[in-house]
């Protein structure tokens, strides 16, 4: 496919830096897009990260080639059942969604079935920014990208996709859906869970006008992510919720059984607990290429 047209679906963060990085890298022609917020629509004219944002979804893809569902997760429905009777024949949707069992059921609600055109991915990159302001282009470049093709999978949409992604700089590795939400509950859904509970204990101790002007650099390592769209994570929560709950009864657990080395003056199985955990970290950072 040389210079597909491209319609994006949801002009925020993933989206719009989608759309910067495609046409920086000459890999799509003209780009079309919608938002259901119209100034994010503006803006992404004005930005010069699409050429042309229509007024409605159908509008948006009627000419593209890939469509690209760049909403939180649990607007996925809502977004291909606005723009799928424009779609014109031959085109290939995507998503970028942050769960992937759930936009599978959605697509298949939506469809009927998952029909062979969709293709189902998860860029491992963004920020805990949102909206069209804050896209970049080089976002993607170096960083993974799953994609979790399914049954009815056409082979050439999944190449398409897979192309696109790779012209980003991302490199594409393939995954089972329900694979992939459970390794993400872990590495990036109970992290942003346990960031969001802390600082809403924070912010709700009687001291917390004197904790906040004393955190530290741990304390903004630790706390980024609950700056994060709270829009975004609730949708990913719900869409998530049963690999993200039993990995939370497993975290509550561990804090008990930290909360008993404590109580119990146990400091040598805290500090071991402390150097296990390092090493584990480090081993795995490690083997990250
Ligand atoms: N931000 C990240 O770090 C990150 C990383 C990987 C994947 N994702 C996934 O990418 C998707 C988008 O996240 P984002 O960070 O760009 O969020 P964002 O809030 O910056 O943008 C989402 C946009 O979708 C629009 N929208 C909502 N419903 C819509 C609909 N029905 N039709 C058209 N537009 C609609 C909103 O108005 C908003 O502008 C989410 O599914 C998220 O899980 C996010």
């Amino acid at each position: 496919m040389s210079s597909p047209r491209l319609a994006v679906i949801g002009l925020g963060l993933i989206g719009g830096s989608l759309a910067r990085a495609l046409r920086s890298a000459g890999a799509v022609g003209h780009i079309r897009g919608y938002d259901t917020d119209p100034r994010q629509r503006r803006l992404a004219v004005e930005l010069g990260v699409v050429d042309e944002a229509p007024d409605s979804a159908a509008a948006a893809v009627a000419q593209a080639d890939l469509v690209v569902l760049a909403v939180p997760v649990l607007h996925t429905a809502e977004a291909l059942r606005a723009c799928r009777d424009g779609l014109r024949p031959g085109a290939v949707v995507t998503d970028v969604g942050s769960t992937k069992q759930s936009v599978l059921a959605d697509v298949a609600a939506v469809c009927g079935v998952v029909p062979p055109w969709f293709v189902a991915g998860h860029p491992i990159a963004g920020t805990e920014k949102s909206g069209v302001a804050n896209s970049v282009a080089d976002l993607f470049h170096g960083h993974r990208v799953i994609l979790t093709p399914h049954a009815a999978q056409d082979a050439q949409a999944l190449a398409a996709v897979t192309a696109l992604w790779t012209a980003t700089g991302a490199r594409v590795v393939e995954m089972d859906p329900a694979q992939h939400d459970t390794v993400f509950a872990a590495t990036s859904h109970l992290p942003h869970l346990l960031a969001y509970a802390f600082v809403d204990l924070l912010a709700r101790l009687d001291t917390r006008d004197e904790i906040f002007p004393n955190a530290g650099g741990g304390f903004r390592d630790f706390t980024r992510i609950a700056s994060s769209s709270p829009e975004m994570w609730h949708d990913i929560m719900r869409a998530n919720a049963g690999p993200v709950t039993a990995l939370l009864e497993r975290q509550l657990g561990e804090l008990r059984d930290v909360l008993d080395l404590m109580k119990g003056g146990r400091w040598a199985e805290l500090k071991a607990l402390f150097e296990r955990a390092r090493a584990a970290r480090e081993r795995h950072l490690a083997q990250i290429e």
